[in-house]
């Protein structure tokens, strides 16, 4: 079977290293990329024992010209993107304003520029390409948080309603293109997220029931399959596509705060 290429955004750990596993063992060579170069190339030892060629880009994708170069870099190489997995993301906990505990504005910009503007640049340069190819899969990660305002993740939870938004416009402009394009919601999975996003001591960050491997394999047989949309777990599925509907927005807020208060996890 020819081997193919995916690139991977966050694939030097949790949800995004899980998912480059299943690309690796299913004949596709990787390009992983993340900032911290020592995980990344850590990553990349494991992702190279399946046998295909895996080429590591550390670039903060937060910023414009990283992503830039990335593509650069890409096209250098004359690499063929067969698959784009859009997924490096960072969550921000904490009150939006607050004396002297508010989230800081800087921060929550950075965020910004992260969850959303990158998620638009990424697809702006790697699908056209592809779609002159006539084939390709897409998977792009967003979050139950998304489905949800999110009281205490304020800016984290818009940025995945934004995600969520983008993807289904750029989706449904897309059909007919041959590309196969899924949305991933994952609920809470056990990864580093809630720790960088400063959210151990909240309901929300100290159960993390779901691995992210079972994300990731509920990610690939989704876009195998060819399905719009997955969530990472049934408890998220229930979440997004059950309550989340059916509760207008200020009970969603309301429910919400309960888990993601900051000293929730030991109320
Ligand atoms: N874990 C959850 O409960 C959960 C729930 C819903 C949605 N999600 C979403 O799932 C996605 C993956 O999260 P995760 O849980 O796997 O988090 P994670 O374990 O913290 O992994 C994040 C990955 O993204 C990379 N990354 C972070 N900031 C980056 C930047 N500025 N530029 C380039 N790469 C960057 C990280 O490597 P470096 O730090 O070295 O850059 C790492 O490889 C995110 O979009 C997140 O919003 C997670």
């Amino acid at each position: 079977m020819r081997q193919k290429t995916a690139l991977i955004t966050g694939a030097s750990g949790g949800i995004g290293f899980e998912i480059a596993k299943l690309f690796a063992k299913n004949n596709y060579d990787i390009i992983a990329v993340a900032r911290n170069e020592e995980k990344l190339e850590k990553a990349c030892a494991e992702l190279k024992a399946f046998g295909g060629a895996v080429h590591s880009f550390s670039a903060d994708l937060s910023r414009y010209d990283a992503i830039e170069m990335l593509k650069a870099k890409v096209d250098e190489a004359a690499f063929a993107i067969d698959a784009l997995v859009i997924n490096a993301g960072q969550g921000l906990g904490g009150r939006f304003i607050g004396e002297p505990d508010g989230t800081e504005l800087a921060k929550e910009l950075d965020l910004i520029r992260l969850n959303v503007d990158s998620y638009v640049h990424l697809s702006k340069i790697f699908l056209p390409e592809m779609i002159k190819r006539g084939s390709g899969h897409v998977l792009m990660t967003s979050s139950i948080s998304g489905t949800t305002p999110v009281p205490f993740e304020s800016v984290y939870g818009a940025t995945k309603a934004f995600v969520n938004s983008f993807f289904w416009a750029v989706r449904n402009e897309l059909k007919g293109s041959g590309l196969n394009m899924t949305l991933l919601l994952p609920g809470a999975t056990e990864t580093n997220f809630f720790k960088n996003a400063g959210q151990s001591d909240t309901q929300v960050g100290a159960s993390q029931p779901t691995k992210p491997s079972e994300v990731a394999a509920r990610a690939w047989y989704a876009l195998m399959s060819g399905h719009e949309y997955v969530y990472g777990s049934d408890d998220a599925e229930y979440e997004g596509d059950i309550m989340n509907r059916m509760q207008s927005e200020p009970q969603k807020a309301q429910r919400h705060r309960l888990l993601s208060e900051p000293g929730s996890a030991s109320k």
